[in-house]
């Protein structure tokens, strides 16, 4: 989209983020599974776009002797989490994910609910994934949320995600092929000023994220509905396994490169036990319906 940089989302929707998106059962799953992987690795936590904080305030609350990172390349964004309580002893950086990722000595790297999406070529992807293989240290973990629109189709669409007697929210989209998708919310307000959400990502899918991970030097230890060790209920209708952890693998990767229309399940192992136990059972992959990602996402 022309004009659209790594910094327009958040401008756009710093001030409207945690109405539209701050209420979702999933957070406190994420936030234990994260506070708990960091519990048996030394080293920081860094929420990769983190928003307005309200994955990394309850997360740094969880881990009050630890150090945790919240970086974002919006100074919008970067402004309501130092506002939000339990932000306050948040270490703040504002830049771009992959050339202000620290070089060494993460714990836990988070990327919430499509955050990595928001690199729109698979090259920027590929290269983020590499630098977070080299920052993890031993016994470190990625966790990544994806939900790709896997029935996508060609053309445009409009839908209305709001409607008030004064008000109404428009979600308009369109593929650009090659995975790329982009679109607005248009908020429409009697008597007052147009208001234009644009967005734009590209999306990958299971497979494609854990081939790009081998390539990096990950190994994927778990894949699901929801986190190893969860309560539920989490599971979205319509929507693909969204979770993904992955430590930095061994010589070659983790060889789940075609782990596609297979469940894992993560039995989680206690604190810095040495090997993590993967069960595998076979299901259909699931598709995300376009409606569902904007839905939940954008
Ligand atoms: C969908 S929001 C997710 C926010 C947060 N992780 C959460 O779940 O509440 C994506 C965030 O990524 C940030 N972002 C987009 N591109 C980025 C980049 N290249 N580097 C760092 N942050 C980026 C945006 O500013 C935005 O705050």
């Amino acid at each position: 989209m022309e004009g659209y940089d790594d910094a327009t989302y958040g401008r756009a929707f710093a001030e409207v983020y945690d109405d539209w998106y701050g209420d979702d059962p999933r957070l406190d799953d994420l936030v234990a599974t994260v506070a708990r992987l960091a519990s048996s690795a030394d080293g920081a936590v860094i929420e990769l776009g983190a928003g307005t904080g309200r994955l990394t305030a309850p997360i740094a609350g969880l881990l009050p002797d630890r150090r945790v990172i919240a970086l974002d390349s919006s100074i919008e964004m970067l402004d309501r989490l130092a506002a939000r309580p339990g932000c306050e002893r948040v270490e703040r950086v504002h830049g771009d994910m992959i050339d202000h990722l620290p070089d060494e000595g993460l714990s836990v790297v988070l990327a919430s609910y499509n955050t990595v999406f928001n690199l729109t070529d698979r090259e920027r992807q590929t290269l983020l994934l590499r630098r977070v293989a080299a920052a993890l240290g031993p016994g470190g973990h990625l966790a990544i949320e994806t939900e790709p629109p896997l029935d996508d189709e060609e053309g445009s669409s409009v839908t209305v995600r709001h409607m008030t007697a004064d008000t109404v929210v428009l979600a308009v989209s369109r593929q650009l092929g090659d995975q790329r998708l982009e679109g607005h919310f248009i908020e429409l307000r009697d008597s007052a000023d147009t208001r234009l959400r644009p967005w734009s990502i590209r999306w990958f899918d299971h497979r494609e994220l854990v081939a790009l991970a081998d390539e990096a030097g990950l190994s994927l230890v778990h894949h699901g509905p929801a986190w190893p060790g969860s309560t539920g209920p989490f599971e979205v209708p319509g929507s693909p396994d969204p979770t993904h952890l992955f430590t930095r693998g061994g010589c070659g990767g983790s060889r789940l490169g075609d782990s596609v229309g297979h469940r894992l399940a993560l039995r989680v192992p206690p604190a810095r036990s040495a090997e993590s136990e993967i069960s595998r059972s076979e299901t259909k992959p699931r598709a995300c319906p376009l409606r569902c990602l904007l839905r939940s996402l954008f």
